[in-house]
């Protein structure tokens, strides 16, 4: 048997992660070397403020606010837990410049400064670990890396955000409000510093971009992913969704749209939306904070995987695991021999947002309740050039609302402001996407 090896470890951030990390690192480490011959000693630990009281498994003498401090420590692998992207993207090109592994949770850092983390790296030959960056103690970063590497993947669809799943969950089940249901995500760590970037689709996108990078081996800029939260969502239309055998989701989605038998007219489609997912697919089974992906391969078909999207020892599962990769030269490995990092691969050409065909949900509320409001829509519709699959009248008699067959964004709105200039309504159509099985 191999003897067992010490690696020490810069850790920048000691936050809800970090302090995850240092309990399995810490706490746990006795069964951690006993299963894989690797100890981790953490040298250092970086924080922003000094005088904060914490309960850390680490002697607060190692705690400094010194980006510079912490990497002048003699240290084998640095772990970047503290977020935001710049101090955090100094600290990583510092340890890279250095030549030492890097093993990091930031998905802002890597979806805006990917190509010059990952460059950087492979100017130095050290690596970079992300696994925690998409979506928590997920395995997905290896499961597309390594898992489904034989495959030329189609189609990605996921829950990437756990504050929104939890959010919406907690308006619908709950009765919370929205401001309620984000401050609980914020106390139980679910959330980024800045819960905007939650509940705005930006953390979605981050993680998007991250991940479809890979998937279609190619460089995708963050800014070209359509956007959409759930700031704006009503509670309503969560609970007509449910009326009608749907959960409404904050899906970021990425599919390769190829027009002709040749790839190299590909584009992607990427989008970030809020979007009625039907009962029978496994995302929408997912509550509270779950996420979820869906992946969709030429050779293995459908996969799916689902857990603990955030919050501390979820999240510093797969940070360790990363931890543990590097200390084994798995990382390093990979890193040197796939050509999928977005250093290396040919930028994206992006399908515009509006152009894809696909079903929508569309709510019309009328000023008043109706006797028989499937009626008064069905007359609005009744010389509309747009067919719909479906029309639901709420249970509280103020709403119709339509699922239509696949039309463009273009022909929607049209189509829309048709109806609504027929009827008597109290506000603006609600539209959604409706994701297709
Ligand atoms: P957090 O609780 O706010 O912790 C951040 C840590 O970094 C704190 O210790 C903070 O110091 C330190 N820090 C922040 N800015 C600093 C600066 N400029 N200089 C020195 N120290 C600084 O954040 P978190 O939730 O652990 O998230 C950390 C990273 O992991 C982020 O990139 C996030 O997106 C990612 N992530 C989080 C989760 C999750 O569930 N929370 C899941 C996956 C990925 P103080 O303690 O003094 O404030
Ligand atoms: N704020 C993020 C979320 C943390 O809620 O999913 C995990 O990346």
């Amino acid at each position: 048997m191999n003897r067992e090896r010490t690696i020490k470890v810069a850790l920048a951030g000691c936050g809800t992660v970090g302090s995850g990390v240092l309990d399995i690192v810490v706490n746990r480490a006795e069964s951690l070397a006993c299963r894989t011959g690797v100890r981790f000693q953490v040298v250092g630990g970086l924080v922003a403020d000094l005088s904060k009281k914490r309960s850390l498994p680490l002697d607060p003498h190692l705690l400094t606010d010194e980006p510079a401090a912490l990497l002048s420590r003699d240290y084998d692998l640095l772990v970047e837990v503290m977020g935001g992207t710049t101090t955090a993207r100094a600290v990583v090109l510092d340890a890279l410049r250095a030549g030492k592994p890097v093993v990091t949770a930031n998905k802002a850092l890597l979806a805006l400064h990917g190509a010059e983390v990952f460059r950087t790296a492979h100017a130095h030959s050290a690596c970079v670990a992300f696994e925690a960056s998409c979506a928590g103690g997920l395995p997905i970063v290896g499961a597309v890396l390594r898992g489904l590497q034989a495959n030329r993947i189609n189609q990605l669809v996921g829950i990437f955000n756990s504050t929104c799943n939890f959010v919406l969950t907690a308006m619908l089940d709950r009765g919370m409000t929205f401001a309620d249901a984000v401050a609980e995500a914020q106390r139980s760590g679910y959330a980024e510093a800045d819960p905007t970037l939650d509940v705005s689709g930006g953390d979605t996108a981050h993680k998007l971009t991250v991940l479809a990078s890979l998937a279609f081996a190619r460089n995708i800029e963050f800014s070209r992913i359509a956007m959409q939260g759930i700031d704006r969502l009503q509670l309503d239309d969560l609970r007509i969704a449910r009326e009608m055998g749907y959960a409404c989701k904050l899906l970021g989605i990425g599919r390769r749209v190829t027009n002709g038998p040749h790839a190299q007219n590909e584009r992607l489609h990427l989008a970030v939306r809020p979007t009625l997912v039907p009962n029978a697919h496994p995302l929408a089974a997912l509550t509270g904070a779950s996420s979820g992906l869906w992946v969709q391969g030429d050779a293995v078909g459908e996969t799916f995987y689902s857990g603990a999207g955030a919050g501390s020892l979820p999240t510093a599962s797969a940070v360790v695991a990363d931890m543990i990769e590097v200390a084994t030269g798995a990382t390093q490995a990979t890193f040197n021999s796939l050509r999928i990092f977005n250093d290396q691969t040919a930028p994206a050409e992006y399908v515009d947002p509006g152009a894809p065909e696909g079903p929508f949900y569309v709510r019309f509320t009328f000023d008043s309740p109706r006797q028989d409001a499937l009626s008064d829509l069905a007359r609005a519709l009744s010389d509309i050039p747009m067919r719909h699959e479906r029309s639901h009248a709420a249970s509280d008699r103020r709403h119709a609302v339509i699922i239509t067959a696949p039309i463009t964004c273009a022909e929607l709105d049209t189509a829309v402001r048709a109806i609504a200039s027929r009827l008597p309504l109290a506000g603006e159509p609600v539209v959604l996407p409706v994701l297709e099985v």
